[in-house]
């Protein structure tokens, strides 16, 4: 195995980073592991298993739950709950957050968040999907069951977070605050690879992700921007390329890789946006920052923000540095 490093011996070098590290945050980044490479499972043969298509269960933010976000929930709870080391877990699919009560879990030190599939609307036609998560140390007292303020803890306190993207090929990104590093799935050996060490945004880009569809709905600063990203100037690269999965996963994964902007803003109709503070934006804010890039709701800092409740939506911009402060500049 000369020259390849498995996710897991990568995790284990890197425990003597934390402070007072006892492994239960590796066992804890083992436990998604083995949760993402059974969903990985699933996603490879949707078209064939009885997996694809809506249920007739609607989610808490009144969006229809697909089979696959439904399977995916429950892998990500049971190896976590089996796991022990989370006390316990909030998801998007889920009402309210769940706390387990064993012994062991009612010791454990973290509580995680989470996505379990990103981009539902893409599952049924075959184009890239994910899952999100994101790690924080509880606050409540440990030997008893999670509360909600273990949860509602400031993007800033995230221990860990990271992505899996199901795309033409499988592949893990987290950090621990040490940097962002990317892993891509053997599936001749069932593991993680090394494949992209210490993985940083390019400062400026060329793309723009946004669903333009919805323009009519959004302020004068993202108009104006957009009209921006299309202006023919040579010096500055423009017209920046549109790009537009509708997996945050997906794009965000590209944009960091090549460069551009991610941007799902408050519209007359959502005016907190869409996405969710807890399970995609804190996360996605803390690997964009630990990239390099920025990651703002136009007025403030993701990661400074108090969470309220659960499911709480918040707009988002966030990508290459000198992108995402033209935005902001339009913003004043
Ligand atoms: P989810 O599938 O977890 O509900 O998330 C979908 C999100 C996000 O992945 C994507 O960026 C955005 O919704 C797309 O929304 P629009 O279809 O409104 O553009
Ligand atoms: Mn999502
Ligand atoms: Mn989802």
């Amino acid at each position: 195995m000369s020259g390849v490093k498995t996710l897991s011996e990568f995790i284990i070098e890197k425990q003597d980073d934390f402070p007072f590290a006892s492994g239960e945050l590796t066992r804890l980044l083992n436990d998604i592991v083995i949760a993402s490479k059974i969903v990985n499972r699933e996603v490879n043969k949707a078209g064939l298993a009885d997996i694809l298509g809506a249920t007739t269960q609607e989610n808490i933010q009144g969006e229809t739950q697909q089979k696959l976000d439904v399977f995916a929930d429950d892998q990500f709870i049971a190896a976590l709950k089996n796991g022990g080391e989370a006390c316990g877990i909030a998801s998007e699919e889920n009402d309210d957050f769940l706390a387990f009560d064993s012994l062991r879990s009612k010791n454990g030190k973290y509580i995680v968040a989470f996505d379990p599939l990103d981009g539902s609307s893409n599952i049924d036609v075959n184009v890239s999907i994910g899952t999100i998560f994101s790690i924080y140390r509880r606050v409540s007292e440990m030997g008893t069951l999670a509360t909600e303020a273990d949860f509602l803890q400031k993007g800033e306190n995230q221990v860990a977070a990271g992505y899996v993207i199901y795309g033409s090929s499988t592949m893990l990104v987290y950090t621990t605050g040490n940097g962002v590093n990317g892993f891509t799935l053997d599936p001749s050996i069932g593991e993680y690879c090394l494949s992209h060490p210490n993985l940083s945004i390019p400062k400026n880009g060329k793309i723009y992700s946004i669903n333009e569809g919805n323009l009519a709905y959004c302020s004068d600063a993202i108009n104006n921007y957009i009209t921006y990203c299309k202006e023919i100037d040579k010096p500055t690269n423009r017209p920046y390329s549109a790009r537009y999965i509708g997996s945050m996963v997906a794009d965000f994964h590209r944009n960091m890789i090549k460069g551009g902007i991610f941007i799902y803003p408050e519209t007359t109709k959502a005016p907190k946006g869409k996405l969710r503070l807890l399970y995609e934006c804190n996360p996605m804010a803390f690997l964009m920052e630990q990239a390099g890039g920025i990651a703002s709701t136009g007025k403030h800092r993701i990661m400074e923000i108090e969470p309220e409740e659960l499911h709480q939506r918040v707009p988002t911009i966030m990508g290459s540095k000198n992108m995402v402060k033209e935005l902001l500049s339009l913003y004043k």
